[in-house]
Parts: C-alpha cells; sequence; structure tokens
C-alpha cells in the first residue's frame, strides 16, 4: 500500500511538554483550571488514597464526564489540562462514549465467558494523550504495535474519523494464552481469547482507515518502508523490543512527528533512547508511564 508523505512535514506544530502536577497545591490548582466542581472533587479524590468511588467531573467548558475511580477522574483532568495546553478541544463526550462502549464490550465479554479478566483502560493515559496529538496534528500515517482488543486501536481511529484523514496501520502478535507470556523475567498477562480477533472492540464504522499486520514488530516494521507522522508504542515491552521500535520510529517519522510509549517504567529503554538521541528529539512526556517525544523538524 502506498501512504505518500505525511500531512506534517508542510507546516510541524511544535507541542509543549506536558508535566504531571507533583505536589498537593498543584494539584488543587490543577483541579480548580479545570473544573466547576472542583471542591467537591478534591474532597472525593483526597490524592492519596481516595476511595475508589465514582465520581462526576464537570469540566470548565461545561462538559461532564462520569470516572469509574478517582484514579481514572485524576487522569481525565490532566486529560483536560493537557488538550488546553496543546490549543485542541479535549472532546469530553467523544472520550466519554467510547470510554462507555468499550467497558460494556468488556464487561460482556468476561459475562460470556470470553474473557477471564476484564482488561480495564490501564493505558490510557497513553493512549489518550496519543489521541490528541492525531487530532492536532492531523497526521496522514500513524502506526502502531500492540493491539490486543484494541483499545487504542478505537481510540485512534475515532481520532482519524474525526480529521476525516489519516490512516492507521496496527502491528500485534497476539498472545492467545490466559496465564500470559514472559520477557525480561517478567509476566505480561494481556491475551486475546481464542474466539476473538485482535482490534475486536473496534466498531465496524471505523475499520475502514485501518490495516492490521499480524506478526512480531521485529518482522513486521522491516517490511513498512515508509514515513510515518505517528508511531505509538504498546506491544512487548522487553527493553530490546521497545528500544528496536524506537529507533524504527526515529528512523520512519517526518520531522515535526511524534513517537508515544506506554508503560516506559518496565525498564530504560525509554530514558535511553532519549539520551541517545536528545539532539533529534524533544520530549513532550514522560509521567504516568507515558513516554512521548516530538522529532526535531527537518531531522
Ligand atoms: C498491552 S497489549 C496492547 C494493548 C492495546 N494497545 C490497547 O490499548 O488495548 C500488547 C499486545 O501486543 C502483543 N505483542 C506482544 N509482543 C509483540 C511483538 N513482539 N510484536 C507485536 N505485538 C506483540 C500482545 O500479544 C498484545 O496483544
Amino acid at each position: 500500500m502506498l501512504y505518500g508523505r505525511g500531512v506534517l512535514n508542510l507546516a510541524p506544530k511544535s507541542l509543549p511538554g506536558y508535566v504531571f502536577p507533583k505536589d498537593g497545591l498543584s494539584r488543587l490548582l490543577l483541579l480548580r483550571r479545570t473544573l466547576n466542581n472542583w471542591v467537591s472533587v478534591a474532597r472525593k479524590l483526597k490524592f492519596e488514597g481516595g476511595r475508589a468511588q465514582p465520581l462526576t467531573l464537570i469540566f470548565k467548558n461545561g462538559e461532564e464526564f462520569n470516572a469509574r475511580n478517582p484514579r481514572k477522574a485524576y487522569l481525565m483532568v490532566n486529560y483536560y489540562a493537557m488538550a488546553r495546553l496543546w490549543g485542541v478541544s479535549p472532546e469530553i463526550g467523544v472520550i466519554s462514549r467510547i470510554s462507555q462502549d468499550i467497558e460494556s464490550k468488556l464487561n460482556k465479554a468476561v459475562s460470556d465467558g470470553l474473557l477471564t479478566t476484564n482488561t480495564r483502560e490501564g493505558s490510557l493515559f497513553s493512549v489518550l494523550a496519543a489521541f490528541l496529538v492525531i487530532r492536532v496534528l492531523k497526521p496522514r500515517l500513524v502506526v502502531e504495535t500492540g493491539v490486543a482488543q484494541g483499545i487504542s486501536t478505537y481510540y485512534f481511529l475515532k481520532a482519524l474519523e474525526l480529521n476525516g484523514a489519516g490512516r492507521l496501520v496496527s502491528v500485534d502478535h497476539p498472545n492467545r494464552d490466559p496465564a500470559g507470556y514472559s520477557y525480561d523475567g517478567k509476566v505480561d498477562t494481556v491475551y486475546v481469547p481464542e474466539k476473538l480477533s485482535p482490534g475486536w472492540l473496534v466498531p465496524d464504522s471505523l475499520r475502514g482507515r485501518w490495516e492490521l499486520r499480524l506478526g512480531r514488530s521485529s518482522e513486521i516494521l522491516p517490511t513498512l518502508d515508509f514515513e510515518v507522522d505517528m508511531f505509538h508504542h504498546d506491544s512487548e515491552h522487553s527493553y530490546q523490543n521497545m528500544m528496536f521500535e524506537y529507533e524504527w520510529a526515529l528512523q520512519h517519522l517526518v520531522g515535526g512527528g511524534v513517537l508515544s510509549s506506554d508503560d516506559v517504567t518496565w525498564n530504560g529503554a525509554f530514558t535511553d533512547f532519549v539520551g541517545r538521541h536528545h539532539g533529534e528529539l524533544r520530549v513532550l512526556i514522560n509521567d504516568w508511564s507515558t513516554g512521548m517525544i516530538q522529532k526535531a523538524p527537518g531531522k
């Protein structure tokens, strides 16, 4: 398939970095800046150790989000702030509808006995950050590794649909064993049930912009010989595989293109990669298990 050059290289937009507030006061100021009901949310969050209760967020733009627990609430508050920082609408309604659809499909798969564990949206911050990048930069071609049930795939395809342009190529080597698979001495418990295909969460209406390549990223990526506007890693989080994918991405990204990665805290690959290439990129996010860099324009 031919993709041509990305749209980014016309006028790459330089994105500011986003840092999660670290101390109690900065977190409180973040809530006040983003929420109309920040006082009651602050009480319920209590930051360290808020009880696992659902809570409603009423954002400054009037949009509401029902968060399942304080962790997701705080994640959404940061997502909103990041969207504002990057000058794009947070589209809370869109996020909320996708999130509910995913939740109900996962719950059904569990009650139908297809999934033994309900894969929650654990990686959601990296996915939402990448969703925003797609909405801001309007990439022509996005490549992601690691599909599983298809949470990231769903969000990315929705962002492309909203853009009215662009394609997503996903690479997945689905693990079918409910006991998980291991690397670097760790067990990764994500699996795709035999009766389901990778990306089964993605609605048919979004699949027109999608191409799924099955196989290990180390085998598939070298066969993709085109420029990429955005790359997202969420496959095998071994040091070796992450470094391989980051290097492949940097080589294939257009100037101003973005590489995002989930689970950067699993090992030192992201830090080492950034150190190795510090003259060629800027770090946008290195927090909440999410790593994101923007390749320097013209590199
Ligand atoms: C964490 S899950 C992906 C979750 C997905 N991004 C989401 O948001 O729902 C990781 C997926 O990558 C697959 N995988 C593992 N090793 C891989 C490899 N070397 N190449 C490609 N995919 C791999 C796993 O089997 C699993 O389907």
